[in-house]
């Protein structure tokens, strides 16, 4: 049974200027509210920890633990939708012409309508993503095709299938990373003899492909939001702890820049109290913990896990700096600690699929070693607010 506990010794608690934050916040809220139909904000659940939880620390842990719950997001099972539709609609304005700032799904409709052959969304995944661009890709009437790799259930490949009739789904023999080159090569190479335009909306950032990856991390904004809005109805201060599970790492780089602004801003919290962000991988794709071992962005080979969302290779090119400025420490997980955690999350009735678990599972591990839950001023305060960011239900794998 491996557990690691990996300081980040380039993190830095207040740090503003390293970290690069540019979201267009009004436009981000507007798209998830007004334009994508069915917004509804997701719960923020208070859990009761037990004994179990805690362990040794069972007397001294004082604080609150809520769980952000990703598992319905527009009726998918996870929180990737908020970045995939916006960047994919951005995309699709940009590439026509419109104004994303005014713009409608209708009028994305009426404009794909009128375009022959009907362009496509092209996107590599590990199941949340890609299924996440199909369902947009068939909302405004456009074509998808989406590759996936060998270690993504049948469930999940069936599930972006059946998002609409024009969605294609190409399984590799291959891991994520090298579906990830596929797609961009297919998307590169715009349909010479028919004149198709494809778009590729990637996840993840390489050089000479920012764009798109800074716009997925933009629509991830939405989430933090909702939780200081939550967190302030409740007369709770904002969070202490933030556990944040990590595939290439743009989440962390949203989770990063929103509570690096939100210190810029005059916080309630003391200084010593700043958000602390914690980041979770499985033990055998964590390029994050390996990265910041290396203190350069470093890919590695992975194996598989029931983390399927998490199991990537390379960190995003765009999100190392301020995942590297940011992270306070990466906390390593097998596979057995996910599944614990996702049942011990159905005790508390929240259905959590294994990424979901994540989190959960390395607050137990840093539990289960009262030094690190000590450094990491978990302990013997009741101001202490952890969120754990619980991004998919137990149906999307
Ligand atoms: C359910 C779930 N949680 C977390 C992540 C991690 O997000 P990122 O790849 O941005 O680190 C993913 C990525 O696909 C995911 O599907």
């Amino acid at each position: 049974m491996v557990k690691t506990i990996q300081d980040n010794e380039h993190a830095v608690q207040v740090r503003p200027t390293k970290v690069q934050q540019r979201v267009e916040l009004a436009n981000v809220r507007r798209f998830h509210q007004d334009v994508l139909p069915g917004y509804r904000k997701t719960d923020l659940t208070k859990i009761a920890l037990t004994s179990q939880d805690l362990g040794q620390v069972r007397h001294r842990f004082k604080g609150t633990v809520y769980v952000k719950d990703e598992s319905d997001r527009y009726g998918l099972p996870a929180f990737k939708v908020l970045g995939a539709a916006y960047a994919s609609f951005v995309a699709i304005c940009e590439a026509w012409q419109l104004d994303p700032h005014t713009a409608t799904v209708q009028e994305l409709r009426r404009h794909a309508r009128s375009i022959d052959p009907t362009p496509l969304l092209v996107a590599a995944t590990d199941g949340n993503h890609g299924r996440a661009v199909a369902f947009f890709s068939n909302l405004v009437g456009l074509g998808a095709r989406i590759y996936i790799p060998s270690g993504v259930s049948s469930i999940a490949e069936r599930a972006i299938s059946a998002e609409g009739p024009d969605v294609d789904v190409i399984r590799l023999q291959e891991d994520y990373d090298e579906c990830v080159r596929q797609a961009a090569a297919f998307a590169a190479a715009d349909d010479p003899t028919q004149g198709q335009q494809r778009l590729l909306i990637q996840d993840t950032a390489w050089q000479g492909y920012t764009h798109i990856p800074q716009l997925i991390v933009d629509g991830y904004q939405t989430i933090f939001r909702e939780v200081d809005e939550e967190l302030a109805s409740r007369s709770q201060q904002e969070a202490t702890h933030v556990f944040c599970p990590v595939g290439v790492g743009s989440l962390a780089d949203a989770t990063v820049q929103h509570y690096t602004a939100a210190r810029d801003e005059a916080t309630s919290l003391p200084t010593c109290m700043a958000t602390s962000i914690i980041a979770v991988e499985p033990a055998g794709s964590a390029c994050l913990a390996e990265s910041l071992a290396e203190a350069r962005l470093t890919s590695i080979q992975t194996r598989n896990t029931i983390m399927a969302g998490l199991n990537c290779g390379t960190p995003s090119y765009t999100a190392w700096p301020n995942l590297q400025a940011g992270i306070q420490v990466v906390v390593t997980i097998e596979d057995e600690h996910a599944l614990n955690a996702v049942q011990r999350l159905h005790t508390s009735g929240i259905a959590a699929g294994p990424c979901g678990g994540a989190p959960l599972a390395a607050l137990q591990t840093l539990f289960s070693n009262p030094f690190e839950a000590e450094r990491l001023a978990l302990l013997d305060d009741e101001r202490v607010v952890v969120v754990l960011l619980m991004t998919e239900g137990a149906k999307s794998s």
